[in-house]
């Protein structure tokens, strides 16, 4: 068994970040740890702090669905006090920390699927989650929240078992889960301060996305779309091309590829 002791100080000791990760709050098992988050962040918590949970039993997804995340997956959010220009960018940072992570630690490959789920071989491996307080062009705080499998056997899950995958299963042995978070907080740091010094992440995440060239269908709200996924635009919207040759904006949606 691979070390997977998540306490505090195995996360951040000699972590090498200024801010991201140098504080954290550890629960064996919590509801949701964007809930705490939420909380740490009204309550003023510094820039960077990370709630991490063994499992949660309340954990959230995308568009009010449930996030399973058993003991061996990662359930972690971050906080950010993030300018208003830089939130469109948070979905992108994200996704892109996580795919940078994954193969830095285990040498796989991911894609990221339109807008912001992370795929190993096609099936999923990750969900992130952000959630933001915005009044104005204020932004009171940002949560990035992340759900990786890491070590666990998708076979023990058959109502995601079709769909998904973890690292452990893709590689056919156990992950640490120390050393993927640990690296998470060092890319999203470091792609964050990129950020903030003027440079673009978009170009990179665009390239990343299995979704584009491909015949999608997309669920957005009440309304489904289907067509060509030609582009993204620079606030992460995807732009899909119909039969009949029309263009649509869509913001945020559910994607299924087609082909
Ligand atoms: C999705 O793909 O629908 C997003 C899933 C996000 C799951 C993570 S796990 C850590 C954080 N806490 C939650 O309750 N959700 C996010």
């Amino acid at each position: 068994m691979v070390d997977n002791n998540l306490s505090p100080a195995s996360i951040t000791s000699n972590l090498g970040t200024h801010f991201v990760g140098q504080r954290v709050f550890y629960y064996p098992s919590l509801t949701s740890t964007m809930e705490v988050a939420r909380r740490e962040a009204q309550l003023g918590a510094v820039e960077g702090t990370v709630v991490i949970a063994d499992e949660q039993t309340a954990g959230r997804g995308r568009i009010k669905r449930v996030w399973l995340s058993p003991k061996g997956s990662i359930a972690l959010s971050i906080i950010l006090y993030p300018s208003v220009v830089y939130l469109p960018s948070l979905i992108m940072l994200a996704s892109l920390a996580v795919v940078h992570s994954i193969e830095a630690v285990t040498g796989l490959r991911s894609q990221i699927k339109w807008p912001n789920d992370v795929l190993v071989n096609d099936r999923k491996v990750c969900g992130i989650l952000i959630e933001s307080s915005v009044r104005g062009s204020i932004v009171d705080y940002a949560v990035i929240g992340i759900g990786l499998n890491v070590s666990l056997r998708l076979s023990d899950f058959p109502e995601i078992s079709p769909t998904a995958t973890s690292l452990s299963d893709e590689l056919g042995r156990d992950v640490s889960r120390l050393s993927v978070i640990r690296r998470l907080l060092v890319e999203v740091e470091r792609l964050y301060l990129a950020l903030q010094a003027g440079g673009s992440i978009y170009e990179e995440w665009r390239d990343s996305l299995v979704t584009l060239g491909r015949r999608v269908r997309v669920k957005s709200g009440k309304t489904m779309y289907e067509g060509i996924a030609e582009s993204v635009a620079r606030d992460g919207s995807l732009l899909l091309r119909h039969s009949n040759g029309n263009l649509s904006k869509i913001v945020a949606g559910e994607v299924t590829l087609r082909d």
